[in-house]
């Protein structure tokens, strides 16, 4: 096995299916430009949720901190999309924190507890809508992206709230975006059944949240990956996933022949992920792990090539 240390300006040949352990801004500037077809990915949402880790996205300050901080990384995503490729981004909302610094288990749904909550943002009250999605798409638009469409994600099966004084949530969006006017789309491939025979799909999609593939608690069901990549991509493209937990994307793209790029943050995610992706798969790199002791500066992303497979491993500074 030989292992090579990149010179930090070198790009990474993408060749065939990879997971990328490190911070997505450490990391998306190494994948080459114009390199992915479709990107589909769920980044943390805004408050929600402490995934324990340093560098972790999610759990800045203020709204307009957690919009910037995003547009940054989506803007970077954009380089990396070939010029015909979609995004598809799966966000969710909430409702500001009533300047309380924390929220206390739901009954029906305890993994909702926080010890940390953002106060409300400027201009908005207790109990508002944060309305997060249309934020962060309104700003992906400004800053480039073509805004092509919003889909619902309808969740018949959500989790029940405790609430009595506004109906429960039970949809989450998925926004279509482009890097420009005409791009690679099928709509054949994601066809509907309607009264009069099929269609073009629709843009309420009914889909049951999954149990978690692994050990993460905010997994997204793959039948909603599904639709996306049949109607963006095409056998042997590469998927990127910036934030890519336990592997859905990959998952579904190993399903479809479609290769996968998955960088995830967290090594407890992304060893689920390798156990996910690699079990009776070729297309998928079965590699060791490599800790950071083991390159000359751990902040540089080492490669390791098991029978000619990658598996990166890469460090931000603390
Ligand atoms: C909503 S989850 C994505 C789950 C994924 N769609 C799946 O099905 O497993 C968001 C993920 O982003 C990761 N994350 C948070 N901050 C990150 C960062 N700075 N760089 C890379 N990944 C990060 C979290 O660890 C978490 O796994």
């Amino acid at each position: 096995m030989k292992r090579t240390q990149i010179p930090s300006p070198d790009k990474l040949p993408l060749i065939e299916s990879l997971l990328i352990e490190g911070d997505v801004r450490d990391v998306l500037p190494r994948l080459p430009d114009e390199s992915v077809q479709c990107v589909v990915t769920s980044p943390p949402y805004w408050g929600l949720r402490d995934y324990g880790i340093a560098g972790q996205i999610g759990l800045e300050a203020t709204l307009a901190g957690y919009i910037n901080k995003l547009t940054d990384i989506f803007s970077d995503v954009r380089r990396v999309l070939r010029p015909d490729g979609i995004l598809w981004l799966n966000i969710g909302d909430g409702y500001t924190s009533g300047n309380r610094g924390w929220r206390a288990p739901d009954k029906k749904n305890p993994n909702r507890a926080m010890s940390v909550r953002p106060d409300n943002p400027p201009g908005l009250k207790d109990k508002d809508l944060l309305g997060v999605p249309w934020r962060l798409a309104f700003a992906l638009q400004a800053d480039g992206w073509f805004l092509r469409s919003d889909v619902i994600w309808h969740k018949p099966n959500v989790t029940p709230e405790s609430v009595k004084d506004r109906p429960t949530r039970a949809h989450e969006y998925l926004f279509m975006l482009s890097k420009n006017e005409r791009y690679a789309y099928y709509p054949e491939a994601i066809m509907e059944e309607g009264e009069q025979g099929r269609r073009n799909r629709r843009t309420v999609w009914s889909i049951n949240t999954a149990p978690s593939l692994g050990a993460h608690v905010a997994s997204f069901p793959p039948e909603l990956v599904e639709p996306c990549l049949l109607a963006s991509t095409q056998i042997d493209d590469f998927v990127l996933d910036p934030f890519s937990g336990v592997g859905t994307v990959g998952l579904v793209a190993r399903r479809l022949n479609r290769r996968f790029v998955g960088v995830e943050l967290n090594p407890e995610y992304m060893h689920e992920a390798e156990k996910i992706l690699t079990s009776g798969s070729s297309r998928h790199s079965r590699c060791d792990a490599l800790h950071p002791a083991n390159s000359k500066d751990e902040n540089q992303p080492a490669l390791i090539e098991p029978s000619g497979s990658y598996r990166v491993r890469s460090r931000r500074s603390a």
